[in-house]
């Protein structure tokens, strides 16, 4: 991933410089301070909009020049990132080729670069819809800055109505090996989300969903997964390892399943967040992975001790817990003292959220417990 987000870091400087800055200012070399401020500005009113609310942001934000460039420079690597980890889950799944990939609500095309950078010399075939003319340029022109010669990107610019069934028209009857809808279900009504879900469904074997990690959207995600699987539209592959109703979603009104990526932040990031005061030492994320009726490859069940992590390892004195989500459907806390800390069992030391495990013990390792991990996040 970091020599994805290295080469795409350069191609997004070097059109933003190109397309966005003032021709005098376009003409000086590399990077200074003062163009990091100009794009700056949007990057922090983005951010806050996205993260606290969107009363502030025009409901068209795309329109506005200024929230273009914005997303280009502070946006599309840390969504990139999430669509690449994504891809690395169910990468084994994807095996045939051409892949025909479907980019809802595709912006600047964050998710057709990603796949174009994960699946480097296959042919693809990616259709990406977006309502807004200003963004679906900037998608157009980053995607001939990086694709390989067998790969095609196809642009709709219309928008979808999910509650009038409209995307099966939009679509022109085309069936996606995998259909991508980035950080679109938060700016759609939970009606709307349920819609779009059920006809990413009906159209596509694989719908990958990735939203920020904030608490009411990837609650609202939660809840749209039990109505999948309880109406059994699809499976869901990825995070959960069980079609059972969400454990956590019924435990608390509080919690929410999400997940951290620990990534080599790009200095784009970090300049821009020693400017708007932010960090991205790591990326949050809530993502879901569904895998629905019209994909028919064989999909490995995992067996009812395969557990993921969905907490952060809790520390207190004497002893370590991680919260941990199960093919039963069920949340279980396990902990180890201190004091039965072995060589068998230190794997549990380097647990940690998103990472699946196998575990056929108690509430507590034992000083003889093996941890056996079978996936890292
Ligand atoms: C937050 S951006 C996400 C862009 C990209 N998927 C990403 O993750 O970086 C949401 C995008 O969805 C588009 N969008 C929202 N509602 C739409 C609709 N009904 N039809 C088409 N595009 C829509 C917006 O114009 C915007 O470009």
């Amino acid at each position: 991933m970091h020599s994805f987000l290295k080469n795409l870091e350069e191609v997004l400087k070097t059109y933003l410089k190109e397309t966005y800055l003032p021709p005098h200012r376009a003409k000086t070399p590399g990077w200074n301070f003062h163009d990091l401020r100009f794009f700056s500005k949007g990057a922090e009113m983005l951010s806050t909009a996205f993260t606290e609310g969107r009363s502030e942001l025009p409901k068209n934000y795309f329109n506005k020049k200024e929230f273009r460039s914005a997303y280009l420079l502070y946006f599309v690597l840390i969504n990139a990132a999430k669509i690449w980890k994504c891809l690395e889950e169910v990468s084994f799944l994807l095996k045939k080729s051409p892949l025909k990939i479907l980019d809802l609500g595709c912006g600047p095309g964050t998710a057709a670069l990603t796949c174009s950078y994960f699946f480097k010399d296959r042919p693809l075939e990616i259709l990406g819809l977006e309502q807004n003319p200003g963004i679906a340029k900037d998608a157009k022109n980053l995607w001939e800055k990086v694709r390989s010669p067998e790969q095609r990107l196809f642009i709709k610019t219309e928008s979808f109505h999910p509650r009038h069934k409209s995307l099966k028209k939009l679509l022109d009857g085309k069936k996606f090996d995998v259909a991508i809808a980035a950080n679109i279900l938060s700016e759609l009504s939970f009606q709307d989300q349920r819609h779009l879900i059920t006809e990413l469904l009906d159209n596509s074997k694989m719908l990958i969903v990735v939203e920020p990690a904030l608490q009411k959207i990837t609650r609202d995600l939660m809840s749209l997964r039990d109505k999948v699987v309880q109406d059994k539209q699809a499976q869901v592959i990825a995070p959960c390892l069980h079609q059972q109703n969400c454990p956590m979603l019924a435990f608390n009104q509080r919690d929410w399943c999400h997940f951290y990526i620990d990534w080599k932040c790009p200095v784009l990031i970090r300049q821009v967040d020693d400017i708007i005061r932010n960090r991205h030492d790591y990326l949050k994320m809530a993502y879901m992975i569904f895998r629905s009726p019209l994909f028919t490859i064989h999909c490995p069940q995992s067996s009812s001790n395969t557990w993921r992590v969905v907490s952060s390892p809790l520390i207190s004195k004497g002893k370590r817990e991680l919260v941990l989500c199960g093919d039963c459907g069920h949340l279980k806390k396990i902990d180890r003292l201190d004091k039965d800390k072995t060589p068998q069992n230190s794997g549990f030391d380097y647990m940690s959220r998103g990472d699946i495990m196998e575990w056929s013990g108690t509430s507590r390792v034992e000083r003889e417990n093996h941890i056996k991990v079978l996936k890292k996040f």
